[in-house]
């Protein structure tokens, strides 16, 4: 990257700031209309949102005009070998001009082969060559959307054959040659160190924090011989723990609550994000406390 390059990640993100917000997803979209205390900008799947026209586009210019959103990606498949679909970078460009979002973000993994969609986000292998072919699928998605990009840290229950560094140095790789941003999910770091035997706060210090401008917050699972990231439960104290650590040694941005399974009501996620709240203000020395009526 030239230094001198106005156009890069660094120059034209927005600076990190810290909010706090939660996932809009359907069983809420009645309650648009209600009180959201504590929550200051809305997630929403990109997916959910760029094929219809209808009531999720309804849906999705009324949260405009309450919240601050940010789109988030499922089925980019960033890591596949298949061509990037031309169509899908289409209408993920046309709905990000529609809500235009700080930044709009995806996973660092793939998610279809042959044309086959698996509904699951799947690992690459930590080798040069995987950074290569990433690098370059990230500047085409640059290209056709224009806006700044995060990559996410996913889950992943197995090792790709073929490692030939750490998954931060791997992470760390692509978001620099690519000059994106890092969607940091502190579940995740907790659910793989734990899986795959590393320190999640060493972790913590290996990822470039310049680059850093949203955190994931969810809860995961324990099958006894290991943790599942499922996105359906309260967050683990543990992952509190490893977040206060970040807020306060790594940076200080956007914290989104993930609940994605056995979603439940507007009134327990609020709650969720009341204590995703309550963590900062015990790690920062400040209050970001929001009454929410109980
Ligand atoms: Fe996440």
């Amino acid at each position: 990257m030239n230094p001198t390059d106005k156009t890069s990640f660094l120059d034209t993100a927005p600076a990190p700031t810290l909010a706090f917000g939660i996932g809009l997803r359907r069983p809420h979209f009645d309650d648009l209309l209600n009180p959201w205390p504590g929550v200051d900008f809305l997630e929403i799947i990109s997916e959910n949102f760029m094929n219809f026209g209808g009531r999720p586009r309804e849906v999705v210019k009324a949260a405009k005009e309450r919240f601050p959103l940010i789109l988030h990606g499922v089925s980019l498949s960033i890591g596949g070998l298949d061509p990037l679909k031309e169509d899908y970078l289409e209408k993920l460009k046309a709905l990000a001009d529609l809500v235009d979002p700080p930044w709009f973000s995806d996973h660092l993994s793939y998610s279809s082969h042959w044309g086959v969609e698996y509904h699951d986000l799947l690992p690459l292998p930590f080798s040069e060559e995987a950074v290569e072919h990433v690098v370059a699928r990230i500047q085409q998605v640059k290209k056709v959307v224009n806006r700044p990009f995060l990559l996410e840290n996913p889950s992943y229950y197995i090792e790709m054959p073929g490692k030939e560094m750490s998954e931060a140095e791997f992470l760390t790789e692509v978001v620099e040659r690519a000059d994106c941003g890092l969607l940091l999910d502190i579940n995740n770091v907790f659910v793989n160190a734990t899986n795959h035997g590393y320190d999640p706060y060493e972790f913590l210090g290996q990822v470039p924090a310049n680059r850093i401008r949203q955190y994931h917050m969810a809860g995961h699972d324990d099958s006894r011989s290991f943790l599942v990231d499922s996105h359906g439960s309260h967050i683990h104290p543990e992952v509190f723990k490893l977040y206060k650590h970040a807020l306060t040694e790594v940076a200080k941005v956007w914290t989104l609550l993930e609940w994605d399974n056995a979603i439940p009501s507007l009134e327990v996620l609020l709650k969720e994000n009341q204590l995703v709240r309550k963590a900062a203000s015990e790690a920062l020395g400040d209050s970001f406390i929001v009454e929410v009526a109980s």
